[in-house]
């Protein structure tokens, strides 16, 4: 007789079906965080399987744009620079001036933008600059401004989340090379810092060497495709680098970015000719994923010009009318030109932990605050719930007021 027993399934399996089951349900409502849900990976997964790379370990522990080949062979290097040469001209950088590398998030994006910025000052000038960031920005620029042992100057931001200029002319120190690190949507109220006013002020201070590095993590995906693509074109508003994420807008399943600049920058910084690697790595890590470049090659070959725009359209529209929507139950709300975050006094707990709401406070604003970010899954359906939560809780305010 055969033998009909069958394995108990695997524990370890059935531990991650029930976590697996449990993100899956708190997706639906995950709101308050820019990170796009709906991903497109599904077909790159089944072609991953079946490919006999699902066997190997692959590393692109190599430069994507030195012309000698890596010593390390099992890398997917040129993937990686189709990738980076696809991306570069949406930002203004030709194709014979183009360097970057596909980073593992937008903070390795901004340490290179950093890293680099400082030492191209200081190989122009023989100093090391003063970086200058806004208080809006993201945290990462500070920590990495303090991880390189650079002067930092923290510019306040006014009440949209941008860099003041004033502010800036104040602190600026024009003896001292300057790293502008200009945020292009702050992380919380999606401000976008004033390039043109801020160089206005360096315009005024010739002697002053500056780097421009913009952290664009989440608006530097989709800005492309809009009416304000010029903010994220280095043609039109001249930057030496950009920091932009991956898993952001582009329906990645796990953390990446990538960082662009050109080839002046990457051949003023240190040469590390390395013998094991046939290479000369200007870059900061060794070993870098081999599998982000093939995800996001796998992603933009499925993905048009066109359908990046509707998608971007229909993000941009669904913020402006969660917006109004706020407002039409007396909600107090804002939302930022260019942005797709709608930020808003704080509700409730249990509204903000049923959707995820990070939280932000500017007492210029009353207090306590929270935001959406109207990412591509964060449709009018989805947030139709969200808002008779919202009424509810505007009319249980009202009430209380008025038994006050
Ligand atoms: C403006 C901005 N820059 C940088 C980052 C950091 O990006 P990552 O989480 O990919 O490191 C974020 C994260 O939300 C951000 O909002």
């Amino acid at each position: 007789m055969a033998d009909l027993h069958f394995p108990e399934a695997d524990p370890a399996e059935k531990r991650l079906d029930e976590f697996a089951g449990e993100l899956f349900i708190s997706r639906s409502t995950f709101m308050g965080y820019p990170v796009n849900q709906k991903i497109h990976l599904v077909g790159f997964y089944k072609w991953f399987m079946g490919s006999g790379l699902n066997l190997t370990m692959v590393n692109n522990a190599g430069d994507p744009f030195d012309e000698e080949p890596s010593h390390f062979k099992l890398n997917s290097l040129a993937f990686e620079r189709e990738v980076l040469e696809r991306l570069g001209p949406l930002y203004g950088f030709d194709k014979d001036n183009l360097w970057g590398i596909i980073t593992f998030s937008g903070t390795d994006g901004n340490n290179h933008g950093i890293y680099f910025g400082a030492n191209y000052l200081k190989k122009k000038t023989g100093q090391a600059p003063v970086v200058y960031v806004s208080e809006d920005a993201h945290y990462s620029s500070r920590r990495l401004a303090d991880l390189q042992n650079l002067d930092l100057k923290i510019i306040p931001a006014d009440v949209h989340g941008r860099m003041i200029p004033e502010a800036f002319e104040k602190e600026l120190i024009p003896d001292r090379p300057a790293l502008v690190v200009f945020a292009m949507g702050t992380t919380f109220k999606g401000g976008v810092d004033d390039m043109d006013a801020i160089n206005e002020i360096l315009g005024r201070h010739p002697e002053t060497a500056v780097y421009r590095h913009i952290d664009a993590a989440l608006f530097g995906g989709y800005l492309p495709y809009t009416e304000f693509r010029d903010y994220v074109n280095r043609k039109v508003h001249p930057f030496d680098s950009i920091a932009i994420s991956g898993h952001k807008y582009f329906g990645m399943d796990e953390p990446a970015g990538f960082f662009l600049t050109t080839m002046d920058v990457r051949d003023n910084q240190h040469r590390f000719d390395v013998s094991y690697l046939n290479c000369n790595m200007p870059m900061i890590n060794c070993s870098r994923s081999a599998m982000i470049p093939l995800k996001l090659w796998w992603i933009l070959q499925h993905t048009s010009q066109e359908d990046f725009t509707e998608q971007t359209k229909g993000m941009l529209e669904t913020a402006a009318w969660l917006k109004e929507s706020l407002n039409g139950i007396d909600w107090p709300a804002w939302l930022e030109p260019m942005s797709n975050t709608v930020y808003f006094k704080q509700p409730p707990k249990e509204i903000t932990e049923k959707y995820g709401l990070a939280p932000d406070f500017d007492d210029r604003l009353g207090g306590a605050l929270s935001h959406i970010v109207v990412m591509q899954h964060v449709t009018k359906e989805r947030l139709a719930g969200f808002l008779e939560d919202m009424k509810a809780a505007a009319e249980a305010e009202t009430g209380q007021s008025e038994k006050a």
